[in-house]
């Protein structure tokens, strides 16, 4: 039985405080371990009840065509259901694209978080990231939230403590980076960067914010072609970084701090350069409907 006819959510971005490849899966995946680390920069997404299948991203320059991880959502969430339905789906994108920061895993989650409740599908978690695995390998972290141990292509999801207590400054550079190409890099030249994600766990479980940071590290970040990120390295260690690096396949570089003051000082600075300039914390959930 439908209970609402609208629905908001909202569904953190995420960083990987480690990425690292250990090999290759089959049909050209990549399997991989990684700590990834939701954090409080936000999509909301409202949905309606509707008879038509409708997707609009006010604002954005992201194409509402059904390619949209969103609409691959919400198709995979009637043919799973059987529901005969449809769904009006507006995205507010706060997250920005081809960055590393699953704002498109993030838009899904959203959708199918949203969708159970407005149709009262009473879909388990672990129903709907199996549904959300076949749309994105990010999303079943984009479901799941906090801070997870992420394993395989995306798909195995241990849950960590939270972090201990920090801030993000993120920079976006003024391009973003295509992931199937950072990966086919990657497969070219390979990485001398290889972060220990069991050491950045025992850390984490720990709650020492050092050694978290001592083991973070992205084996993508040299075959990126990201052609900002030392800069951006440089001036967030220079404004008291504990740690900098890329997230994800790029182009987005974050830096760890110990404290709000220095996060922002740093933000400020970036903000001489690049455009998109993000201050935030980390977040203990995963897409959620907000009240
Ligand atoms: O699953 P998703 O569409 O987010 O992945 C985008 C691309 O990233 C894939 O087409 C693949 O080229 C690459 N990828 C990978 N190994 C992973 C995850 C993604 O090679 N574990």
């Amino acid at each position: 039985m439908a209970r609402f006819n609208c629905v908001t959510v909202l569904a953190p971005a995420k960083l990987n405080l480690a990425l690292d490849v250990v090999g290759l899966l089959p049909g050209g995946y990549h399997d991989l371990d990684m700590t990834m680390q939701a954090i409080t920069l936000y999509e909301r997404v409202v949905l309606r009840r509707s008879p038509y299948l409708d997707l609009r991203l006010p604002g954005s320059l992201v194409a509402p065509n059904n390619k949209n991880t969103a609409i691959k959502a919400a198709l995979a969430f009637f043919d799973y259901t059987g529901l005969l339905a449809g769904v009006d789906i507006t995205i507010y994108k706060n997250t920005p694209v081809r960055a590393g920061m699953a704002g498109g895993s993030a838009d899904a989650a959203a959708v199918l978080v949203g969708m159970n409740e407005l149709y009262g599908a009473h879909l388990s978690m672990s129903e709907l990231c199996a549904l959300g695995a076949k749309i994105g390998a990010d999303v079943p972290f984009a479901l799941m939230g906090g801070t997870c141990r992420v394993q395989g292509v995306g798909d195995f999801l241990k849950a960590l403590p939270p972090v201990p207590e920090c801030w993000f400054t993120v920079v976006m550079p003024d391009y973003g980076v295509s992931t199937p190409e950072a990966f086919a890099a990657y497969d070219k030249v390979g990485s001398s960067i290889h972060p220990d994600c069991g050491a950045q766990e025992a850390a984490i479980r720990a709650g020492d914010l050092d050694a978290l940071c001592a083991a973070a590290g992205n084996a993508l970040e040299e075959c990126s072609g990201a052609k900002d990120t030392g800069a951006i390295k440089t001036l967030l260690r220079e404004h008291g970084a504990v740690t900098a690096l890329m997230t994800g396949s790029g182009a987005a570089v974050f830096g760890v701090f110990r404290d709000e003051g220095a996060a922002r000082a740093a933000a400020q600075a970036a903000k001489r350069r690049w455009k998109q300039v993000y201050v935030a914390q980390p977040d203990r959930g995963g897409a959620r409907v907000s009240r």
